[in-house]
C-alpha cells in the first residue's frame, strides 16, 4: 500500500518558561487527535521533547494533505486553550496564524512527511529535536547516508553501493523553495560545502539511488523567517527509513554519539551540544544543552507498533556524560567568541538596537594632516621612492 507517515510538531505552551509541556496539554492533543482523526488517519503517536509535542500519523493521502494538517492544527489549537487555561509560558507561540489555510508549512509548525510503498516489514525512525534548528542533522544524516566510516552498508549491502541523492534546501530563500540535488558519493565535496553551513543549507530529503525510494525527511521551517522576528527556534523532526536498502537503525544513529556542535540553547542564540536523551526529556540548565530523542517504529498496513526510545540505553549515558561536560565547557566563556552565535544568527532583536546606541557613542580619531604627509613620506623613501 501506499503509505504516508506525517510528523507535525508545535511548541504551544509549556510549565516554567520553555521547559516542558504539562500533561493536561498533552491530553488534549492525544484526545483531540484521536476524536477527530477517525477515517482520516489510520493511527497515530504522540510524544514530547522539552517544551515541543509531536504528532505521528500514518494515512494514505499522500505529502501537505490539507485535512491531515488541519487534524495536527486544530489538535494544537485545542492544546493552546489547555495551556491558557493553565497559564503555561508561551501559549500557542508556535501557532503563528490565526487561521489554517491548505497545510501547516509556513504557518509555524514543523512538518516532516514521507509518502512511499510500504515494505513487507517497514522500519522507521522518528527523530525530534529541542533548542536547535533543522540544520542540526545535517551532520549525522551525512554520515549515515554518505559515509563508510559510520555506515557500513556503502561497503556491505549491495543495493546500497550506489549511494543516495541529498535534496539540500537553502533556508535562507523566503520567495518559494531553492533546493539541490546533490549525488553521493560523487559529489561529496558539494554536499559537504552546504552543509557545513546548517543555519542555511539543510538536508531536506534523501532518495536512494538504486530504486529511487525517499529515505529520509527533514522539516525546514525557519520560524524567524516566518514571523520576522524571535518566536523560538525552530526545533527540527525528521524521519529515517531503515533496514534493507536503507542504513540500518544502528547506522543512522550511530552518529549522535559525536554530540555535535550545533546552534541553539539559550534565547536561540548560543552555540551548544547536541545531546541524545530519553523521549520527553526536559532541560532545565541554560535552556540546554539541545537535546534530540528518537523513536523507532515497525509499521504494518499503516499500523504502528509501540515506539522503541532509541536514546534509552546505558550506551548513551557515557555519550550524556561527555554532551554534559562539552557543553558546560562551552558555558565557561559566557558570551566570548563561537559561544555565541554570530549577529545575523541572534533570535532576539534587542541587540540591533544596543548597537545601534553604542553607535552614536563611537568616536573616529584622526591623524593630522601634517604627521599623515610625513609618515607617507617616510614609507615611500623606505620603499626607494622619490619623495614628493
Ligand atoms: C530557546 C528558548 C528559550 C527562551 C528563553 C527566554 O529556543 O525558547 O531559551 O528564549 O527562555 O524566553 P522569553 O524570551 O520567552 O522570556
Ligand atoms: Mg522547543
Ligand atoms: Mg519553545
Amino acid at each position: 500500500m501506499k503509505l504516508t507517515l506525517s510528523v507535525i510538531k508545535a511548541d504551544v505552551g509549556s510549565i516554567g518558561g520553555h521547559i516542558c509541556p504539562s500533561k493536561a496539554l498533552v491530553d488534549t492533543v492525544k484526545s483531540y487527535i484521536r476524536d477527530h482523526g477517525r477515517g482520516l488517519i489510520i493511527d497515530h503517536h504522540i510524544a514530547t521533547i522539552g517544551d515541543d509535542v509531536h504528532i505521528l500519523m500514518t494515512h494514505t493521502h499522500g505529502d501537505l494533505n490539507s485535512k491531515v494538517h488541519e487534524l495536527a492544527w486544530n489538535a494544537f489549537f485545542a492544546g493552546t486553550e489547555t495551556a491558557k487555561g493553565q497559564g503555561l509560558y508561551g501559549a500557542g507561540q508556535d501557532l503563528l496564524k490565526n487561521a489554517f489555510s491548505g497545510n501547516v508549512r509556513g504557518l509555524g509548525p514543523a512538518c516532516a512527511e514521507i509518502t512511499c510503498t510500504e515494505r513487507p516489514n517497514e522500519s522507521f525512525v522518528l527523530f525530534a529535536a529541542d533548542k536547535t534548528e533543522p540544520g542540526a542533522y545535517n551532520l549525522p544524516l551525512y554520515l549515515s547516508f554518505a559515509d563508510p566510516m559510520h555506515c557500513a552498508g556503502f561497503m556491505l549491502s549491495p543495493p546500497m553501493f550506489k549511494g543516495f541523492t541529498f535534496r539540500i534546501m537553502d533556508c535562507d530563500h523566503v520567495d518559494g523553495d531553492r533546493t539541490i540535488d546533490l549525488h553521493a558519493p560523487e559529489d561529496l565535496y558539494g554536499i559537504a560545502t552546504l552543509l557545513r553551513d546548517n543555519s542555511r543549507y539543510v538536508v531536506e530529503g534523501i532518495y536512494s539511488r538504486y530504486n529511487g525510494e525517499k529515505a529520509a525527511a527533514v522539516s525546514t521551517s525557519r520560524l524567524r523567517l516566518i514571523a520576522g522576528k524571535y518566536t523560538g527556534k525552530d526545533d527540527p523532526v525528521c524521519l529515517v527509513r531503515v533496514q534493507g536498502n536503507f542504513p540500518s537503525v544502528g547506522e543512522v544513529t550511530e552518529p549522535y554519539a559525536i554530540a555535535h556542535y550545533v546552534a541553539g540553547t539559550m534565547r536561540g542564540s548560543h552555540n551548544s551540544v547536541m545531546m541524545p536523551v530519553k523521549t520527553g526529556s526536559t532541560m532545565t540548565y541554560f535552556d540546554g544543552p539541545t537535546q534530540v530523542c528518537a523513536q523507532a517504529f515497525s509499521v504494518h498496513d499503516g499500523r504502528l507498533t509501540e515506539a522503541i526510545d532509541m536514546f534509552d540505553h546505558p550506551v548513551w549515558d557515557v555519550v550524556r556524560n561527555r554532551a554534559s561536560e562539552k557543553f558546560i565547557e562551552l558555558r565557561r566563556q559566557g558570551f566570548s567568541g563561537p559561544a555565541m552565535l554570530g549577529i545575523h544568527e541572534l533570535e532576539y532583536g534587542g541587540v540591533v538596537e544596543k548597537l545601534k546606541e553604542l553607535d552614536e557613542r563611537f568616536k573616529v580619531t584622526k591623524e593630522d594632516e601634517g604627521t599623515r604627509k610625513s609618515k607617507a613620506q617616510k614609507v615611500k623613501a623606505e620603499a626607494g621612492e622619490d619623495a614628493d
